[in-house]
């Protein structure tokens, strides 16, 4: 930690023991992908050293954080409607501090408009500048300043943030920051800027010593993992930093997100397949079955491309299990068009699907095409593709029954009161058992399947 960071921080502390007259509490909110949930996991640390302690409860908190995603413009109404909902708390609480960071605040209309909307936000910050959380707040309580602090994409990625991680068992490890893609339809290259890695020694050590501490999976992050090193020094690519991860001694399973198809590579599923500690699941997003779709999209890869990957990595991985990411109603995609999407997933039978309807990102080349198609329309679109993808659910679910899988627990579902774990291929799977195995690796034989999770019991 440099030595600004660390006077900051020590100030803040002070400054707010003395105005709450005590231990202060934080609400740090996050919405988005497992890169925001990361980056929360630093505003918590900075927060941490501070002083803080952490509610769930907006009511009680002296200060609100809300790390936004800014990915379909629904995420970014949701965002606009619990700020707005602050403002009778802020008047009970003049004392309570609001901060609004993360994507949306990248696009600076929306900071703006966030700033003047909301007088009684007192910072919006940008996903560049979290190491300055200690500052700002500085700022806020020594001289009553409003702050906006936004763009500053720093060269250097900075290692010294302190992490306080929600879970004991799962941790999310950062391979890279940044997305260079530009799909037409996308705002994260925008509001994350350019691709950087971490260097491999950095990833290797925080893994390390996560698996030292007891945690039982880390899961990579970064837009597109297959594009990890390039900038770097060393010579590294995502193949080579996983097979040196995987060297790493001790139980635990090594995921990773995401893998954009134009990017990955034989070489990465051979890894996996040797690999000792890397379950045999992907998620490798296709957006949609068209090849003049994927054109439009600007994906870089075509039906045929991402059929062959498929099937590559079944032949060196028989057990393999795929999920995916698919848009429908991108800007002039026809119905005929997107029962290409429709074959593609009875095609590959995938265990899971994200599915999204296309929402027009201001600023991005997408949201300036004709989009003929009426949205009532693409919701009917939607949900004959969730029929279809169900069925598909429900036969991979049933096709486990009878097979013996190693779970990890994660929690305790609340319909059911039953463990809920995770196979290696992501599927989840419930069954009764003690609280003490939650965070625990636990060999399970499938009983049964109920629609899109599977019924097990533990074998000892
Ligand atoms: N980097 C990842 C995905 C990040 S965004 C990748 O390339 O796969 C997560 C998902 O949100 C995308 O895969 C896409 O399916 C969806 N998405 C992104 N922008 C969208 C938009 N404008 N409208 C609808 N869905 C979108
Ligand atoms: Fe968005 Fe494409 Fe980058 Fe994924 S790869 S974050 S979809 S631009
Ligand atoms: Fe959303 Fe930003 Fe992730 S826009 S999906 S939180 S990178």
């Amino acid at each position: 930690m440099n030595e600004d960071m660390t006077v900051y921080i020590s100030s803040v502390r002070e400054l707010m023991h003395t105005r709450v007259g005590g231990v202060p509490l934080a609400y740090v909110r996050t919405y988005g992908c497992q890169q925001n949930v990361a980056d929360g996991e630093k505003i918590k640390g900075l927060l941490s050293e501070m002083g803080f302690e952490f509610t769930g409860s907006d009511q009680e908190a002296d200060l609100i954080i809300f790390n936004t995603c800014a990915v379909r413009e629904h995420a970014e109404d949701r965002v606009f409607g619990n700020v707005g909902a602050l403002k009778n708390l802020k008047r009970r609480k003049p004392d309570l501090i609001v901060g609004v960071c993360g994507c949306m605040t990248e696009q600076r209309q929306v900071a703006e408009r966030l700033q003047k909307t909301f007088p009684f936000v007192n910072m919006v910050f940008g996903t560049h500048v979290l190491h300055r959380l200690p500052e700002m707040l500085h700022r806020i309580l020594s001289d009553s300043q409003r702050v906006m602090l936004l763009g500053h994409e720093e060269k250097a990625i900075r290692e010294d943030i302190p992490i306080r991680r929600d879970g004991r068992s799962r941790a999310w490890v950062t391979a890279m920051y940044g997305c260079d893609n530009f799909c037409s339809y996308c705002i994260v290259p925008y509001v994350r800027g350019r691709e950087k890695s971490r260097r491999p020694d950095d990833i290797f050590s925080e893994c390390r010593s996560l698996v030292e501490s007891g945690y039982k999976e880390i899961t990579l992050l970064g837009q597109n993992v297959n594009s990890y090193g390039k900038g770097l020094d060393e010579q590294v690519n995502f193949a080579k930093l996983l097979t040196r991860l995987d060297g790493i001694d001790g139980d635990f399973r090594l995921r990773f997100m995401t893998s954009h198809p134009k990017d990955a590579s034989e070489e990465l599923f051979d890894v996996m397949a040797a690999g000792k500690h890397i379950p045999h699941h992907i998620h490798l997003p296709f957006q949609s079955g068209n090849d003049r779709v994927l054109g439009e999209m600007n994906r870089k890869y075509d039906r045929e491309k991402y059929l062959s990957l498929i099937a590559y990595a079944r032949k060196v991985m028989p057990d393999v299990t795929f999920t995916s990411d698919v848009i429908v109603g991108f800007p002039g995609e026809t119905y005929e068009e997107f029962q290409d999407t429709l074959s593609l997933i009875k095609e590959v039978e995938f265990i899971n699907l994200f599915t999204f309807i296309y929402s027009p990102r201001p600023g991005t080349k997408a949201a300036g095409m004709p989009d003929p198609i009426p949205h009532e329309e693409k919701t009917r679109w939607f949900a004959e593709l969730l029929k279809v993808q169900e069925g598909i659910a429900v036969y991979n679910c049933k096709k486990l029954v009878g097979s013996q899988q190693r779970v990890l627990v994660e929690d305790r579902d609340q319909k059911t009161g039953l463990l809920s774990g995770r196979t290696a291929g992501s599927l989840v799977v419930l069954f009764p058992g003690e609280d003490s195995l939650v965070g625990e690796f636990a060999d399970v034989e499938v009983t049964d399947a109920k629609g899109w999770s599977l019924r097990g019991q533990q074998v000892h």
